[in-house]
């Protein structure tokens, strides 16, 4: 059989590829550069060596912010109201690409490292199936062959040795990282202890706001349909391309302490789990486009839209339903209830924390200074508060009633 194996150049996935390889199979490895910090050439000459028939790394940040990342920042996307969905966003792009390998290269089996408990095997799998629906899947992480065989670290570095896979010399982090151009997570490992603080050397994408400059850094945000389009600095740099854009983000909020949490989530496969994310430039993006849809979005579709869409849509990419009807149905809905979100946010990054501190829309009629005004009566009837008080008030009496005949306080 013909495998395609999602491959990092980590002990774990060198030591799946080894496996496969002894075990007869000709393996293809891809990799998704989804903006992670990776030495490219060093983990195709890794695959390589272990015998991989070959290594396909493909770019997919600009696919990955325009198609994906956008759309978490047009509906607000939020997780159990902390979690950005920083790795939930990436997998349905790197899932998409590896049937693409594995489709151009023949490859009838596909494989990834997933752990057998987490979220990542559910969301590769079904977009896998959703893809490509006759895939045959390989997850060692749930062989019983496999598991019998590589019980801990101590069983993968013997391997390792007999197999001629090499060991970063640099000792691994206590912790696993899962990087991309939105966010680093931190899971497992001695962070596995709920109360135990993570190190300060932990955090990749942001410096701690305690070393942060005691100068705000202020900037400013145009957004078109919702979406980010351009970002002007504060020394009125403007850059426009979505990766460039977002990157630019990412170092406002880097070099601010912006988007740290610490969090223990629930997972799709109902365990609870302790992470640490990273993510400054989503958090900066997703605080600006907020903002904006207060000065422009119409109430009630607001109010449908925060019950029914940013809920539904952060679902479906926490739980892998990316390439389903229930995700195009919903992203219809974000794209419509983004037409009018047009305008620009001026903000300021400040010791971990970013603001808005001024926003304005040429496009939109919603807000009027002039019927918000508190020193002008010209288009708006105050007597007609009157009548509006007097009928929501005609139930809220007969509930006064009933509680002053039961002697509440
Ligand atoms: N808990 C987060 C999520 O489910 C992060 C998962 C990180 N994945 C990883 N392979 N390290 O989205
Ligand atoms: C893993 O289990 O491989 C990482 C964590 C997760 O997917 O939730």
């Amino acid at each position: 059989g013909r495998v395609c194996l999602a491959y990092s150049g980590g002990l774990d996935t060198s030591t799946i590829l080894k496996y496969l390889i002894n075990d007869g199979y000709t393996v293809v490895c891809m990799l998704g550069n989804v903006g992670q910090e990776e030495d490219w050439a060093e983990v195709e000459r890794k695959a390589l060596a272990l015998g991989a028939e070959k290594m396909v790394i493909v770019d997919l940040q600009k696919e990955f912010i325009e198609q994906v990342v956008f759309r978490a920042i047009q509906c607000n996307a939020i997780y159990e109201d902390r979690y950005l969905l920083g790795t939930s966003l990436a997998r349905p792009v790197i899932a998409r690409a590896q049937v693409r390998v594995a489709q151009e290269n023949n490859c009838d089996i596909l494989s990834h490292g997933c752990t057998g408990k987490g979220n990542d095997q559910v969301r590769f799998e079904l977009a896998w199936k959703a893809l490509a629906p006759s895939v045959k899947i390989f997850a060692p992480w749930r062989d019983p062959d496999f598991i019998a065989k590589f019980q801990g670290r101590n069983d993968l570095l013997a391997y390792a040795k007999e197999n001629n896979i090499p060991v970063s010399s640099t000792p691994k982090a206590p912790w696993s990282m899962d990087e991309n151009v939105v966010h680093c997570s931190y899971e497992a490992g001695i962070l596995e202890d709920p109360d135990h603080t993570p190190p300060d050397e932990l955090w990749k994408m942001t410096i701690s706001p305690m070393q942060a400059p005691d100068k705000p850094y202020h900037f400013t945000i145009d957004f078109e349909k919702g979406i980010p389009v351009k970002v002007t600095t504060e020394d009125k740099k403007e850059v426009t391309e979505a990766v460039e854009l977002f990157k630019l983000l990412n170092k406002i909020g880097h070099d601010n302490g912006v988007g740290r949490i610490d969090i223990v989530e629930n997972r799709f496969t109902n365990l609870k789990s302790r992470g640490c994310y990273d993510t400054p430039g989503l958090t900066i993006a997703r605080l600006a486009h907020l903002d904006l849809e207060g000065l422009v979005m119409d109430a009630r579709v607001r109010e449908l839209r925060d019950q029914f869409v940013t809920t539904s849509w952060s679902r479906q990419l926490y739980n892998g339903m990316y390439f389903s009807p229930e995700r195009e149905f919903i992203e219809n809905s974000i794209l419509h209830s983004q037409e009018v979100v047009n305008g620009k946010v001026r903000m300021m990054a400040y010791k971990g924390n970013v603001y808005v501190i001024g926003r304005s829309s040429e496009t939109s009629n919603l807000y009027s200074e002039d019927d918000a005004s508190m020193d002008s009566l010209d288009t708006f009837t105050p007597q007609d508060s009157t009548g509006f008080i007097n009928i929501n008030a005609m139930r809220l009496k007969k509930y006064g009633e009933a509680r002053i005949a039961q002697g509440k306080p």
